[in-house]
C-alpha cells in the first residue's frame, strides 16, 4: 500500500511550484472538496431525494441529453464549491455557454459534473471529470484550444470506493476516499496501463451503425483464439465513461465509443472539452493511448463548447492498432475489410 500521501500534501508540494500551480492546485482542492459532499449525497440516493429521475421540466442540457436530478445537483455543487476562487471561465455539460468570470484570473476550468448518469437509479457508479486549462489571450477562446494546454486533468468516481485520478502532467495518482476522516489519500502513485489487453468496452447494440474500422476490430475480438490476434476477448460495458477509465487504469483495456450512423452520432457520444481531452490527458499521462482512430484526441482544438468526438482510448498498443485498421480502410466510405487479415506485424 502506498504511504498514505495524503491530495492536501500533494497539493501543497505542488502548489510551491509557482502563482499558476497554487491556483491549479486550489482548484483541484475545491472539486476534491465538492466530491466529498457529493459521494455522501450519491451514498444515500433516494433516501436523499436522489432518484435519477429527469428535472421536473423534462429539461434538456445543450447536448440535447434530458437532465437528471443529480445532474443538475452536482453542477451546483461543484459551481458553489468553484464559486470563491479567481476563475477566468467556466464550463460545464450542463451548461449552454462558457461563463466568463474574472478575465485576469490565470486559469480556466471545463467539467462534466455528474458522468454516467443513465446510470444512478441503477446504482451503478457515477463520476465528476474535469479539465484545468490556462487562461488563454482571449478569455472567450479558453475551451477552443488543443488538449495539449491542459494544466490538470482528472476524474472521481463514486463507486465502491470513492476514488479521484488525478494528472497535472507528471503522471497519474489515485487517491481514495477515507471516509473516517473525509480525506483523499493516495493509494496508487504513477499508475501505468498494460500496453496490450485482451478486454474492450464499446456499446454492442450500435454494431451496424459503426464504420468498417471498427465493427472489424470487434470481429477480430469476437474471432478470439480463431482470429488474428489468436487470444480470446473479455468484454464490459458499463455505461459510465470514469468507470470504463477506472477500470482500465486497473488492468489495462480498450474503451471505444466511435462514431457511427445514427442522427447526430457522427462524432460519438462524448464531449470534447470535458470528457475526451480530460481522459486523454490521463490515459496518455499513464502511458496509454486517446484517438479518434484517424487522430491524437490531445491534438484536436474544439469547434464548439459541446462538441462531441470519437474516443478510443486505453492499452496503447490495442490504440494504435485499431488507428492502422482506419488507416488500412481509407477514408470514412471505407473499403469491405479482410475479417481476418493478418493483424499488422510491426505494431507501433
Ligand atoms: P453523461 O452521463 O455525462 O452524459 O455521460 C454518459 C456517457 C459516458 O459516461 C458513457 O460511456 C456513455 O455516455 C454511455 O453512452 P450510451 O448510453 O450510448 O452507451
Ligand atoms: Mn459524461
Ligand atoms: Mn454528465
Amino acid at each position: 500500500m502506498d504511504q498514505q500521501l495524503q491530495l492536501n500534501d500533494f497539493l501543497e508540494k505542488y502548489s510551491q511550484g509557482g502563482p499558476l500551480e497554487l491556483r491549479v492546485a486550489a482548484a483541484i482542492d475545491a472539486i476534491a472538496a465538492a466530491s466529498v459532499s457529493l459521494s455522501q449525497k450519491i451514498s444515500k440516493g433516494a433516501l436523499d431525494g436522489i432518484t435519477g429521475e429527469a428535472t421536473k421540466g423534462q429539461e434538456r442540457n445543450a447536448d440535447g441529453d434530458v437532465q437528471k436530478d443529480l445532474d443538475v445537483y452536482a453542477d451546483r455543487v461543484l459551481r458553489e464549491h468553484l464559486q470563491r476562487l479567481p476563475l477566468a471561465a467556466f464550463a460545464s455539460e450542463e451548461e449552454v455557454n462558457l461563463e466568463i468570470r474574472d478575465p485576469g484570473a490565470s486559469i480556466c476550468i471545463a467539467i462534466d459534473p455528474l458522468d454516467g448518469s443513465s446510470n444512478i437509479e441503477a446504482n451503478m457508479s457515477v463520476g465528476t471529470i474535469f479539465s484545468i486549462v490556462r487562461t488563454p489571450a482571449e478569455v472567450s477562446a479558453a475551451f477552443s484550444l488543443a488538449g495539449t494546454n491542459q494544466l490538470a486533468a482528472g476524474f472521481v468516481v463514486y463507486g465502491p470506493q470513492t476514488s479521484l485520478v488525478l494528472t497535472t502532467g507528471d503522471g497519474v495518482d489515485i487517491y481514495t476516499l477515507d471516509d473516517s476522516d473525509n480525506l483523499y489519500k493516495r493509494t496508487r502513485s504513477r499508475v501505468t496501463i498494460p500496453a496490450s489487453t485482451s478486454e474492450y468496452a464499446i456499446n454492442s447494440s450500435n454494431y451496424r451503425h459503426w464504420e468498417v474500422p471498427v465493427r472489424t476490430y470487434i470481429d477480430q475480438c469476437l474471432a478470439g483464439s480463431d482470429g488474428p490476434h489468436e487470444k480470446n476477448f473479455n468484454m464490459r460495458w458499463i455505461g459510465s465513461l470514469v468507470a470504463e477509465a477506472y477500470r482500465i487504469l486497473t488492468r489495462g483495456g480498450i474503451f471505444l465509443y466511435p462514431g457511427d450512423a445514427r442522427d447526430g452520432y457522427g462524432e460519438g457520444r462524448l464531449r470534447l472539452v470535458y470528457e475526451a481531452h480530460p481522459m486523454s490527458f490521463i490515459m496518455e499521462q499513464a502511458g496509454g493511448g486517446a484517438s479518434t482512430g484517424r487522430e491524437r484526441v490531445l491534438d484536436i482544438a474544439p469547434r464548439s463548447l459541446h462538441q462531441r468526438i470519437p474516443l478510443i482510448m486505453g492499452s496503447v498498443d490495442e490504440v494504435r492498432y485499431i488507428e492502422e485498421l482506419h488507416a488500412d480502410f481509407g477514408a470514412r466510405d471505407g473499403m469491405s475489410a479482410p475479417l481476418f487479415a493478418k493483424r499488422g506485424l510491426f505494431r507501433v
